[in-house]
Protein backbone atom coordinates (compact mmCIF):
# COMPACT_ATOMS: atom_id res chain seq x y z
CA UNK A 1 0.00 0.00 0.00
CA UNK A 2 0.67 3.42 -0.55
CA UNK A 3 2.11 6.00 2.44
CA UNK A 4 1.13 9.13 2.88
CA UNK A 5 4.03 11.49 4.72
CA UNK A 6 2.15 14.85 5.87
CA UNK A 7 3.98 17.58 7.26
CA UNK A 8 1.66 20.50 8.72
CA UNK A 9 2.67 23.06 10.99
CA UNK A 10 1.44 26.19 12.67
CA UNK A 11 2.29 29.00 15.03
CA UNK A 12 -0.11 28.38 17.82
CA UNK A 13 2.04 30.43 20.46
CA UNK A 14 5.38 31.73 20.94
CA UNK A 15 7.54 30.71 24.17
CA UNK A 16 9.09 33.33 25.10
CA UNK A 17 7.49 35.99 22.48
CA UNK A 18 7.98 34.50 19.17
CA UNK A 19 11.42 32.19 19.92
CA UNK A 20 10.51 28.95 20.78
CA UNK A 21 7.36 26.25 21.44
CA UNK A 22 6.42 25.54 24.70
CA UNK A 23 7.27 21.60 26.15
CA UNK A 24 3.46 21.88 26.85
CA UNK A 25 2.16 22.44 23.68
CA UNK A 26 4.10 19.79 22.17
CA UNK A 27 2.91 17.62 25.45
CA UNK A 28 -0.97 18.16 24.10
CA UNK A 29 0.11 17.93 20.34
CA UNK A 30 1.48 14.10 21.20
CA UNK A 31 -1.14 13.72 23.60
CA UNK A 32 -3.78 14.65 20.18
CA UNK A 33 -1.70 12.35 17.53
CA UNK A 34 -1.26 8.94 20.03
CA UNK A 35 -2.77 5.92 19.29
CA UNK A 36 -4.81 7.44 16.59
CA UNK A 37 -7.00 5.31 14.54
CA UNK A 38 -5.72 7.56 11.34
CA UNK A 39 -2.00 7.56 11.59
CA UNK A 40 0.25 4.68 11.20
CA UNK A 41 2.89 7.20 12.90
CA UNK A 42 3.57 10.60 14.30
CA UNK A 43 6.24 12.49 15.69
CA UNK A 44 5.93 16.25 17.22
CA UNK A 45 8.37 18.36 16.18
CA UNK A 46 9.56 22.06 16.91
CA UNK A 47 11.49 24.85 15.04
CA UNK A 48 11.59 28.53 16.35
CA UNK A 49 8.13 29.14 17.08
CA UNK A 50 6.59 26.71 14.70
CA UNK A 51 4.47 23.46 15.63
CA UNK A 52 5.13 20.46 13.63
CA UNK A 53 3.17 17.21 12.98
CA UNK A 54 4.74 14.93 10.83
CA UNK A 55 2.02 12.19 10.46
CA UNK A 56 2.27 9.17 8.13
CA UNK A 57 -1.16 7.39 7.05
CA UNK A 58 -2.82 5.71 4.04
CA UNK A 59 -5.34 7.91 3.11
CA UNK A 60 -3.33 9.93 0.50
CA UNK A 61 -2.42 13.82 -0.24
CA UNK A 62 -5.00 16.53 0.84
CA UNK A 63 -7.12 14.41 2.62
CA UNK A 64 -9.78 16.30 5.14
CA UNK A 65 -9.74 13.77 8.11
CA UNK A 66 -6.07 14.28 8.34
CA UNK A 67 -6.01 17.67 7.77
CA UNK A 68 -9.11 18.16 10.11
CA UNK A 69 -6.90 16.14 12.93
CA UNK A 70 -4.02 18.53 12.42
CA UNK A 71 -6.21 21.48 12.83
CA UNK A 72 -7.76 19.74 16.08
CA UNK A 73 -4.81 19.40 17.13
CA UNK A 74 -2.84 22.50 16.59
CA UNK A 75 -6.73 24.35 18.26
CA UNK A 76 -6.30 21.88 21.55
CA UNK A 77 -3.14 23.06 21.76
CA UNK A 78 -4.17 26.41 21.15
CA UNK A 79 -5.96 26.06 24.32
CA UNK A 80 -2.60 25.43 26.55
CA UNK A 81 -0.87 28.42 24.56
CA UNK A 82 -3.87 30.79 25.71
CA UNK A 83 -3.58 28.97 29.39
CA UNK A 84 0.12 29.89 29.59
CA UNK A 85 -0.86 33.18 27.93
CA UNK A 86 2.18 32.34 25.10
CA UNK A 87 2.70 35.33 22.92
CA UNK A 88 0.49 35.09 19.72
CA UNK A 89 -1.51 32.23 20.97
CA UNK A 90 -3.38 30.62 17.73
CA UNK A 91 -1.88 33.56 15.49
CA UNK A 92 -1.81 30.90 12.28
CA UNK A 93 -5.73 29.60 12.67
CA UNK A 94 -7.06 32.26 10.83
CA UNK A 95 -10.30 30.91 10.30
CA UNK A 96 -12.67 30.32 13.26
CA UNK A 97 -14.06 26.52 11.93
CA UNK A 98 -12.38 23.80 9.64
CA UNK A 99 -13.62 23.69 6.22
CA UNK A 100 -12.41 21.02 4.73
CA UNK A 101 -8.30 21.62 4.00
CA UNK A 102 -5.92 23.61 5.93
CA UNK A 103 -4.69 24.86 2.91
CA UNK A 104 -5.47 28.98 2.61
CA UNK A 105 -6.39 28.34 6.23
CA UNK A 106 -3.19 29.15 7.77
CA UNK A 107 -1.18 26.08 8.69
CA UNK A 108 2.07 25.10 6.14
CA UNK A 109 1.97 21.63 4.68
CA UNK A 110 3.65 19.74 2.30
CA UNK A 111 2.44 16.21 1.82
CA UNK A 112 4.25 13.01 -0.35
CA UNK A 113 2.36 9.86 -1.29
CA UNK A 114 4.76 7.08 -2.17
CA UNK A 115 5.25 3.84 -2.51
CA UNK A 116 7.61 2.64 0.04
CA UNK A 117 10.64 1.59 -1.14
CA UNK A 118 12.91 -1.70 0.25
CA UNK A 119 14.41 1.19 2.66
CA UNK A 120 13.07 4.85 2.12
CA UNK A 121 14.64 7.57 4.01
CA UNK A 122 13.43 10.66 3.66
CA UNK A 123 14.58 14.33 5.08
CA UNK A 124 12.15 16.38 6.68
CA UNK A 125 13.21 20.51 6.79
CA UNK A 126 11.65 22.81 8.82
CA UNK A 127 12.56 26.74 9.14
CA UNK A 128 12.16 29.59 11.11
CA UNK A 129 11.73 33.58 10.68
CA UNK A 130 11.73 32.67 6.95
CA UNK A 131 9.40 31.87 3.80
CA UNK A 132 9.12 29.18 1.42
CA UNK A 133 11.07 30.45 -1.46
CA UNK A 134 14.29 29.94 1.34
CA UNK A 135 14.47 26.10 -0.15
CA UNK A 136 14.43 27.20 -3.79
CA UNK A 137 17.81 27.65 -3.55
CA UNK A 138 19.11 24.98 -1.64
CA UNK A 139 16.53 22.45 -4.06
CA UNK A 140 18.18 24.03 -6.78
CA UNK A 141 21.85 22.88 -5.60
CA UNK A 142 20.24 19.33 -4.58
CA UNK A 143 18.68 18.58 -7.43
CA UNK A 144 20.42 20.28 -10.13
CA UNK A 145 24.26 21.00 -9.49
CA UNK A 146 26.45 18.70 -9.58
CA UNK A 147 28.69 20.72 -8.03
CA UNK A 148 26.27 20.05 -4.69
CA UNK A 149 25.11 16.62 -5.94
CA UNK A 150 28.00 14.38 -7.48
CA UNK A 151 24.87 11.98 -8.04
CA UNK A 152 23.69 13.80 -10.48
CA UNK A 153 27.14 13.35 -12.95
CA UNK A 154 28.12 9.49 -11.66
CA UNK A 155 24.76 7.90 -10.47
CA UNK A 156 23.19 6.30 -13.43
CA UNK A 157 19.64 6.24 -11.89
CA UNK A 158 20.03 9.98 -11.71
CA UNK A 159 22.01 11.32 -14.62
CA UNK A 160 18.41 11.65 -16.35
CA UNK A 161 17.98 14.62 -13.99
CA UNK A 162 14.59 16.40 -12.63
CA UNK A 163 11.69 18.53 -13.30
CA UNK A 164 10.75 20.74 -10.79
CA UNK A 165 7.46 22.56 -10.87
CA UNK A 166 7.46 26.33 -9.72
CA UNK A 167 4.46 28.18 -8.25
CA UNK A 168 3.90 31.80 -8.78
CA UNK A 169 2.42 33.03 -5.52
CA UNK A 170 1.35 35.74 -5.96
CA UNK A 171 -0.49 35.35 -9.49
CA UNK A 172 -1.08 31.52 -8.34
CA UNK A 173 0.12 30.03 -11.37
CA UNK A 174 2.82 27.12 -12.00
CA UNK A 175 5.07 25.86 -14.84
CA UNK A 176 7.13 22.71 -14.69
CA UNK A 177 11.30 23.34 -15.79
CA UNK A 178 13.23 20.33 -16.90
CA UNK A 179 17.15 20.43 -15.31
CA UNK A 180 19.39 20.72 -16.92
CA UNK A 181 17.89 21.65 -20.19
CA UNK A 182 15.92 24.65 -18.95
CA UNK A 183 18.33 25.62 -16.10
CA UNK A 184 18.44 28.87 -17.40
CA UNK A 185 15.09 29.87 -17.74
CA UNK A 186 14.24 28.24 -14.20
CA UNK A 187 17.07 30.72 -12.49
CA UNK A 188 15.70 33.64 -13.79
CA UNK A 189 12.38 32.58 -11.95
CA UNK A 190 13.56 30.92 -8.57
CA UNK A 191 15.80 33.54 -8.40
CA UNK A 192 13.64 35.75 -6.98
CA UNK A 193 12.14 33.56 -3.50
CA UNK A 194 9.83 35.73 -2.94
CA UNK A 195 7.09 35.79 -5.72
CA UNK A 196 8.66 31.99 -6.99
CA UNK A 197 8.81 29.23 -5.11
CA UNK A 198 9.79 25.45 -5.77
CA UNK A 199 6.43 23.60 -5.03
CA UNK A 200 7.68 19.67 -6.10
CA UNK A 201 10.27 18.07 -7.77
CA UNK A 202 10.11 14.76 -9.68
CA UNK A 203 12.60 11.95 -10.84
CA UNK A 204 11.82 12.26 -14.71
CA UNK A 205 13.23 8.78 -15.37
CA UNK A 206 10.85 7.65 -12.69
CA UNK A 207 7.80 10.14 -13.14
CA UNK A 208 7.99 9.68 -9.24
CA UNK A 209 7.95 12.61 -6.31
CA UNK A 210 11.24 13.82 -4.66
CA UNK A 211 10.76 16.46 -2.96
CA UNK A 212 7.39 18.67 -1.76
CA UNK A 213 7.57 22.32 0.11
CA UNK A 214 4.65 24.20 1.26
CA UNK A 215 3.89 27.49 -0.25
CA UNK A 216 1.20 29.29 1.35
CA UNK A 217 1.96 32.80 1.96
CA UNK A 218 0.20 33.68 5.02
CA UNK A 219 0.44 36.93 5.13
CA UNK A 220 -1.05 37.43 1.68
CA UNK A 221 -4.09 34.75 2.90
CA UNK A 222 -4.79 37.20 6.01
CA UNK A 223 -4.65 40.03 4.12
CA UNK A 224 -3.07 41.65 6.70
CA UNK A 225 0.19 41.03 8.71
CA UNK A 226 0.07 38.07 10.89
CA UNK A 227 3.22 36.33 10.53
CA UNK A 228 6.05 34.90 8.05
CA UNK A 229 4.78 31.57 6.63
CA UNK A 230 7.77 29.16 7.98
CA UNK A 231 8.05 26.61 5.39
CA UNK A 232 8.75 23.03 5.57
CA UNK A 233 9.65 20.84 3.06
CA UNK A 234 9.96 16.94 2.55
CA UNK A 235 12.67 15.07 0.27
CA UNK A 236 13.50 11.67 -0.76
CA UNK A 237 17.30 10.44 -0.44
CA UNK A 238 18.99 7.64 -1.58
CA UNK A 239 19.21 5.02 -4.51
CA UNK A 240 18.26 6.75 -7.50
CA UNK A 241 17.41 10.06 -5.12
CA UNK A 242 20.30 12.45 -3.67
CA UNK A 243 22.26 11.00 -0.92
CA UNK A 244 21.47 12.23 2.75
CA UNK A 245 24.49 14.19 2.58
CA UNK A 246 23.60 15.93 -1.15
CA UNK A 247 20.93 16.91 0.47
CA UNK A 248 22.39 18.25 3.64
CA UNK A 249 24.71 19.79 1.50
CA UNK A 250 23.86 23.48 0.55
CA UNK A 251 23.10 24.12 4.52
CA UNK A 252 27.06 24.22 5.00
CA UNK A 253 26.30 27.91 2.87
CA UNK A 254 24.23 29.69 5.16
CA UNK A 255 22.70 31.75 2.25
CA UNK A 256 20.41 34.72 2.56
CA UNK A 257 16.80 34.35 3.06
CA UNK A 258 13.98 37.16 3.67
CA UNK A 259 12.34 37.30 7.01
CA UNK A 260 14.12 37.76 10.80
CA UNK A 261 12.97 40.55 12.59
CA UNK A 262 9.53 41.70 12.00
CA UNK A 263 9.73 39.17 8.43
CA UNK A 264 11.32 42.13 7.59
CA UNK A 265 15.15 41.85 7.04
CA UNK A 266 17.51 39.42 4.89
CA UNK A 267 19.75 37.23 6.80
CA UNK A 268 21.78 33.82 6.85
CA UNK A 269 19.86 30.62 7.18
CA UNK A 270 21.72 28.69 9.91
CA UNK A 271 21.57 25.21 10.17
CA UNK A 272 20.46 24.20 13.83
CA UNK A 273 19.71 21.17 15.85
CA UNK A 274 16.07 21.15 16.77
CA UNK A 275 17.27 21.71 20.60
CA UNK A 276 19.28 25.12 19.15
CA UNK A 277 16.13 26.07 17.13
CA UNK A 278 15.19 28.74 19.55
CA UNK A 279 15.80 32.19 17.75
CA UNK A 280 17.07 35.07 19.71
CA UNK A 281 19.08 37.17 18.39
CA UNK A 282 17.35 40.21 16.69
CA UNK A 283 14.42 37.21 16.73
CA UNK A 284 16.69 34.97 14.96
CA UNK A 285 18.87 34.56 12.85
CA UNK A 286 16.43 32.33 10.37
CA UNK A 287 16.97 28.47 11.55
CA UNK A 288 16.51 25.70 9.53
CA UNK A 289 16.68 21.99 11.36
CA UNK A 290 16.56 18.70 9.06
CA UNK A 291 15.18 15.76 10.56
CA UNK A 292 16.09 12.00 8.84
CA UNK A 293 13.62 8.97 9.26
CA UNK A 294 13.68 5.86 7.68
CA UNK A 295 9.98 4.96 6.80
CA UNK A 296 9.13 1.12 7.95
CA UNK A 297 5.88 -0.28 6.77
CA UNK A 298 4.89 3.70 7.55
CA UNK A 299 6.41 3.86 10.74
CA UNK A 300 8.73 6.98 11.51
CA UNK A 301 11.83 5.54 12.64
CA UNK A 302 13.90 8.15 13.70
CA UNK A 303 14.46 11.16 14.14
CA UNK A 304 18.36 11.53 12.86
CA UNK A 305 18.58 15.12 14.29
CA UNK A 306 21.41 15.99 11.76
CA UNK A 307 22.02 19.64 12.13
CA UNK A 308 23.66 18.70 15.54
CA UNK A 309 26.53 17.04 13.37
CA UNK A 310 29.79 19.57 14.04
CA UNK A 311 30.04 19.18 10.42
CA UNK A 312 27.96 21.88 10.35
CA UNK A 313 29.77 24.44 12.62
CA UNK A 314 31.30 26.44 9.86
CA UNK A 315 28.35 26.97 8.59
CA UNK A 316 27.13 28.20 12.00
CA UNK A 317 29.99 30.46 12.69
CA UNK A 318 29.65 31.76 8.91
CA UNK A 319 26.10 32.22 9.68
CA UNK A 320 26.92 34.45 12.79
CA UNK A 321 29.60 36.57 11.09
CA UNK A 322 27.02 37.36 8.33
CA UNK A 323 24.67 38.24 10.65
CA UNK A 324 26.58 40.65 12.46
CA UNK A 325 27.88 42.38 9.34
CA UNK A 326 24.05 42.61 8.22
CA UNK A 327 22.88 43.94 11.94
CA UNK A 328 25.53 46.62 11.96
CA UNK A 329 22.96 48.32 8.39
CA UNK A 330 20.39 48.81 10.84
CA UNK A 331 17.29 49.97 9.15
CA UNK A 332 18.93 50.58 5.62
CA UNK A 333 18.41 48.16 2.66
CA UNK A 334 19.41 45.75 1.61
CA UNK A 335 19.46 43.97 5.68
CA UNK A 336 16.20 45.25 5.85
CA UNK A 337 14.04 43.93 2.92
CA UNK A 338 12.72 46.31 -0.17
CA UNK A 339 9.82 48.26 0.48
CA UNK A 340 7.40 46.23 -1.47
CA UNK A 341 8.73 43.09 0.66
CA UNK A 342 8.28 44.59 3.83
CA UNK A 343 5.48 43.30 6.00
CA UNK A 344 4.70 45.71 8.14
CA UNK A 345 5.64 48.65 7.26
CA UNK A 346 5.16 52.27 8.54
CA UNK A 347 5.17 53.87 4.97
CA UNK A 348 1.35 54.18 4.28
CA UNK A 349 1.39 56.69 7.51
CA UNK A 350 4.29 58.13 7.25
CA UNK A 351 3.85 58.86 3.69
CA UNK A 352 0.26 60.38 4.71
CA UNK A 353 1.55 62.63 7.74
CA UNK A 354 4.42 63.87 5.17
CA UNK A 355 2.01 64.54 2.22
CA UNK A 356 2.12 68.59 2.34
CA UNK A 357 5.68 68.61 2.65
CA UNK A 358 6.51 67.11 -0.50
CA UNK A 359 7.13 69.23 -3.28
CA UNK A 360 6.29 67.81 -6.86
CA UNK A 361 9.31 69.19 -8.74
CA UNK A 362 7.88 68.37 -12.02
CA UNK A 363 5.29 70.45 -10.95
CA UNK A 364 7.53 73.33 -9.86
CA UNK A 365 9.03 73.13 -13.47
CA UNK A 366 6.72 73.42 -15.39
CA UNK A 367 5.18 75.73 -13.25
CA UNK A 368 8.52 77.94 -13.80
CA UNK A 369 8.59 77.10 -17.25
CA UNK A 370 4.77 78.63 -18.16
CA UNK A 371 5.76 81.79 -16.56
CA UNK A 372 8.61 82.04 -18.88
CA UNK A 373 11.60 81.30 -16.46
CA UNK A 374 14.65 78.53 -17.43
CA UNK A 375 13.15 75.01 -17.34
C1 LIG B 1 9.27 37.44 12.62
C2 LIG B 1 8.77 37.37 13.99
C3 LIG B 1 9.23 38.36 14.99
C4 LIG B 1 8.14 39.40 15.24
C5 LIG B 1 8.61 40.48 16.23
C6 LIG B 1 7.51 41.49 16.53
O1 LIG B 1 8.73 36.44 11.82
O2 LIG B 1 7.96 36.52 14.31
O3 LIG B 1 10.43 38.95 14.61
O4 LIG B 1 7.80 39.99 14.01
O5 LIG B 1 8.99 39.88 17.44
O6 LIG B 1 6.40 40.80 16.97
P1 LIG B 1 5.03 41.52 17.41
O7 LIG B 1 4.62 42.39 16.27
O8 LIG B 1 4.13 40.35 17.63
O9 LIG B 1 5.34 42.28 18.65
MG1 LIG C 1 5.28 33.65 16.18
MG1 LIG D 1 7.78 31.08 13.21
Amino acid sequence: AKVTLSVIKADIGGFVGHSAVHPEVKEKARACLEKHPLLIDYYVAHVGDDLVLIMTHEHGRNKGEIHKLAWDTFVACTEVAKKLKLYGAGQDLLADAFSGNVKGLGPGVAEMEVEERESEPVVVLMADKTEPGAWNLPLYKIFADPFNTIGLIIDPKMHCGFAFEVRDLIEDKKIIFNAPEDLYDMLVFIGAPGRYAIKRVFHRGTGEIAAVSSTQRLNLMAGRYVGKDDPVCIVRCQNGYPSVGEVLEPFAFPHLVSGWMRGSHSGPLMPVSMDDARPTRFDGPPRVVALGFQLADGKLIGPNDFFSDPAFDNARRLALEIADYLRRLGPFEPHRLHLDEMEYTTMPQVMEKLRDRFIDLRLAKKARAAAGGEA
